[in-house]
């Protein structure tokens, strides 16, 4: 487009579809003419059924929104409030800048454009971003580290196997095999810091298959006292992505959730497809969402924020590298594990894209779903 081609009014459409930002406009009765579908996913109500209604029906009558319009209808100056909190209707709280500029919209009529910024939702992508850059930084230094370790650790099994062999007596051979043994343990260490080091092979697969191997494998070593329960959404498109390397993930945050139960509790695999959700920081039109639910004892308040870090570990016999390997792979694949946890509710969410989803299975996604893993 150029500066003498004005922009078309299928133009505006499409910006105005594809903001971020909730962008409502109301009349000067105060009935709302316009919401874009961005506005429409915060209000978790379709369109149609928001169209018409009166601001005081949308919005709870003590609503700092409710009271901006009206002050910004009164005085026909646009007012911007920063961190409101806002009940809207079927939704939790959530605080937002909101801007309300009146505008003319007919000669003889004016009303009231709305922005709505969330910022639970920018803190939340920021705070994600913030975690997964130091995730793989440490990651990476790790790595390193570990390699350095594993090139004189051969020297050094391989020269203890030498001495071995020359050595007179055979009560001397116990000093060997110590240091032979104690290298392999060390080796065995390294690798896992070192995580896969298989090719990632994607293939278009069926994220419930994944689901139902991993709790297949699990079954087999649960105590009596332990049920797993599925709640999967079947019309989720198939993700792309290494079959072998999300069984891993899922099956790492699956034996934690066991771990941590004990002898008995519940553990609940659920599936959903969520719409226009950001992971880092790209947005994604849909994205299969994969939680692990269990109602175990939670994650030490301690170890919260760092449990996705190599070696950090509550168990005695942990190696700490479960969570940080399951985070690497979910990363391969654009993807990422969140995590929340209070002592009856813990629950790891696996987020991967599904860009080339069709679009009949976006149709069966309600549209209430902005990043509320
Ligand atoms: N579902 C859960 N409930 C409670 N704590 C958990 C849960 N999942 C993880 N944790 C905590 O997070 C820690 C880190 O988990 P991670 O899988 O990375 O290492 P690990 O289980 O200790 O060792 P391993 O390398 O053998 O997996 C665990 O030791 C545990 O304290
Ligand atoms: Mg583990």
């Amino acid at each position: 487009m150029t500066l003498d081609s004005p922009p078309s009014a299928g133009l505006h459409q499409r910006i105005l579809d594809n903001l971020s930002h909730a962008v409502l406009m109301f009349d000067s009765m105060l009935e709302l003419v316009f919401i874009n579908p961005a506005g429409e996913m915060l209000f978790a109500i379709s369109t149609r059924r928001l169209l018409g209604q009166s601001a005081d029906e949308i919005l709870p009558a003590d609503s700092p929104l409710l009271a901006a319009l009206r002050r910004g209808l009164q005085s026909g100056h646009a007012i911007t409030e920063h961190e409101v909190q806002l009940s809207l209707p079927g939704q939790h709280k959530l605080t937002a800048d909101c801007t309300v500029t009146p505008l003319r919209t007919r000669p003889d009529d004016s009303g009231l454009l709305v922005e709505l910024r969330p910022l639970d939702h920018q803190r939340r992508v920021a705070r994600e971003e913030q975690q997964i850059a130091r995730q793989q930084t440490f990651r990476t230094l790790v790595r390193g580290l570990a390699h350095e370790i594993k090139n004189p650790l051969g020297g050094l099994r391989g020269a203890a196997q030498l001495l071995e062999r020359e050595l007179p007596a055979a009560d001397l051979k116990e000093y060997t095999a110590i240091i032979i043994g104690e290298a392999d343990r060390l080796r065995n260490l390294v690798d896992h810091l070192l995580g896969p080091n298989t090719i990632a092979c994607k293939e278009s697969l069926n994220i419930h298959r994944v689901l139902e191997h991993v709790r297949q494998l699990v079954s087999t070593e649960l105590p009596p006292g332990i049920r797993i329960r599925t709640d999967y959404d079947p019309s989720i498109p198939h993700v792309t992505g290494d079959r072998d390397q999300l069984i891993q993930a899922v099956l790492n945050v699956v034996r934690n959730a066991v771990q941590a139960l004990g002898d008995e509790g519940e553990i609940t695999l659920r599936t959903r497809a969520r719409r226009q959700f950001t992971i880092g920081s790209r947005q994604h039109r849909l994205v299969c969402q994969a939680c692990i639910i269990d109602n175990g004892p939670g994650i030490p308040e301690e170890l919260v924020e760092n449990i996705f870090f190599p070696m950090v570990s509550g168990r005695a016999d942990g190696t700490g590298l479960g969570l940080s390997i399951a985070q690497s792979l979910l990363n391969q694949h654009d993807g990422l594990i969140t995590c929340k946890s209070r002592p009856g509710h813990t629950q790891f969410c696996l987020l991967l894209p599904l860009e080339a989803a069709s679009p009949s299975a976006e149709k069966t996604t309600a549209p209430e779903e902005r990043n509320q893993a």
